[in-house]
């Protein structure tokens, strides 16, 4: 039995006439068909072939229904289970359902019925095998670069390079610090459009009246100050990709604009009439429900659409199991690196500290945390007291689900926070950050992750000033 065609099923049937009659209403609707009258058989020709779908009658004569059911998902557990019971025996479908049957029904078999859930069933086994496939397929073959093994991120590199192969415009939604612009790095390098420009452009960062110059550009003269002429972003992406990041936070008429330029192909920068073609794959990123915007009228419903053909929605730290293992071990052993500390590993029990807090930060808050972590650290290990040091000092994202009681007070002592594992750690990785920024303040502050002025009232503290 292959998986081609329409799909492929298995008759569990011992009466002959029945058998036949399924077998021939099945076969119509472009099935393939295997017969079986025992259960012998039936389990034989399962672990050999395993078919999409099983239709099994409840009551064989050599064998207990329900045994048979729970071999068969454990010889097949992809194959789909549909069980025929006898008429008025619902008791026994529910049971059966209960040990893993997809549906059931009742004889005599009413043909409309059968065939929808048979359609149902098959569809449904087929998607769960697409879903399966492609995930191996990215388990054996990962994208560089990204790190992580979980479900959700094996699922999003198959994703990846499904739309990397297909021109459309991609929405990447995702908490902050989840990797959504690594990901549309990831898009245009897999791409054919690789080895043209990637231009990236943060709607959040630049204020609204500079926006439009920057994503059209601008002729000599177009307003004081324009004394030479200006390329646009939209033009220097020409045949790579835009990244419009933070893509919620566009004014409603830079969203007018934007939507022009994606219907029309073409850009006019500002203080010129003359319109130029332009072709770049859009991706854009949220870390918004851009839904939700667009129900509040906040966000274009025309371009909502134009700009979620796809959406890949990344997966927040906490939701990626061991992944965070993975990732913690690589910026040990970068960053043990760059601080001159090679052979550093991260201590087991270092491990559980990390898997304690919930990072709304996400990635960019882990690396964040090991960075410092590995900076507190001496001897071969970055043990629990230095990442719950790291952490106490870690002030989050600018804005996360999480931000709240249990943040640690900047202004209160970073030793306070962590009680006793500390000791003289503080004043000795303030030293250390300090070294390794020549004394430069706020280096130094960035390095540990507070602010200049904490830093300055620690140094006075510790008579480090
Ligand atoms: N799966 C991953 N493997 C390796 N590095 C990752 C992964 N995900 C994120 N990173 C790293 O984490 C950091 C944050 O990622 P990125 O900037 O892409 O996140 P973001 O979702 O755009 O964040 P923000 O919403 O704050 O803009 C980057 O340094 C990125 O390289
Ligand atoms: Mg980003």
């Amino acid at each position: 039995m292959t998986a081609e065609g329409r799909g492929s099923i298995l008759i569990v049937e011992d009466d002959t006439g029945m058998r036949l009659f399924l077998g021939e209403a099945l076969r119509k609707e472009g099935y393939a068909l295997r017969e079986a009258e025992t259960g012998a058989a039936a389990l034989e020709m399962i672990s050999a072939e395993q078919p999409d779908l099983v239709l099994l009658d409840i009551r064989l004569p050599d064998a207990d229904g329900l045994d048979l059911l729970r071999r068969i998902r454990s010889a097949a557990p992809e194959t789909l289970v549909v069980v025929m019971t006898a008429y008025g025996s619902r008791q026994m479908a529910h049971r059966a359902v209960e040990e893993g049957a997809y549906d059931y029904f009742e004889k005599p078999v009413d043909l409309a019925d059968l065939r929808v859930v048979v359609r149902r069933a098959i569809e449904r086994s087929r998607l769960a095998r697409e879903v399966r496939d492609l995930r191996e397929q990215a388990a054996s073959n990962p994208i560089p670069g990204m790190i992580g093994r979980s479900a959700g991120m094996l699922k999003m590199a198959s994703l990846i390079r499904l739309v990397a192969a297909h021109d459309i415009p991609v929405l990447i939604e995702g908490e902050s610090g989840t990797g959504k612009e690594l990901v549309a790095r990831k898009i245009h390098e897999i791409s054919p459009r690789n080895g043209r420009p990637f231009v990236a452009v943060n709607c959040a960062a630049i204020p609204e009246t500079l926006l439009e110059a920057e994503l059209f550009g601008y002729e000599r003269g177009a307003f004081t100050g324009a004394v030479r002429p200006h390329e646009g972003r939209f033009e220097q992406a020409e045949g790579g990709t835009l990244f419009l990041d933070e893509i919620g936070d566009m004014s409603a008429a830079m969203q007018a604009k934007l939507l022009r330029t994606l219907q029309e192909k073409t850009v006019e920068r500002i203080g010129s009439k003359a319109s130029k073609k332009v072709d770049f794959r859009l991706v854009a990123a949220t870390n918004q429900d851009l839904a939700a915007s667009v129900r509040t009228g906040r966000f274009r419903e025309d371009l909502y659409y134009r700009i979620n053909t796809i959406v890949l929605r990344l997966p927040p730290l906490r939701e990626r199991g061991d992944d965070l293992r993975l990732l913690a071990d690589r910026y040990v052993e970068i960053y043990g690196a760059k601080y001159g500390k090679e052979g550093l590993r991260l201590a087991n029990d270092a491990y559980g500290v990390l898997r304690s807090h919930s990072w709304p930060g996400n990635v960019r808050e882990l690396e964040n945390v090991l960075q410092r972590a590995v900076l507190f650290a001496h001897g071969r290990d970055v043990g629990p007291e230095h990442v719950a040091l790291a952490l106490s000092a870690s002030e989050g994202p600018e804005r996360g689900p999480e931000r709240g009681e249990d943040r640690p007070d900047e202004e209160k002592s970073l030793l306070e926070n962590v009680g006793e594992i500390a000791g003289s750690a503080e004043k000795e990785m303030i030293v250390e950050a300090l070294t390794k920024s020549r004394w430069r303040r706020q280096a130094a502050a960035d390095l540990l992750g507070i602010t200049r002025r904490t830093l300055l009232n620690k140094m006075k503290k510790y008579g480090l000033s």
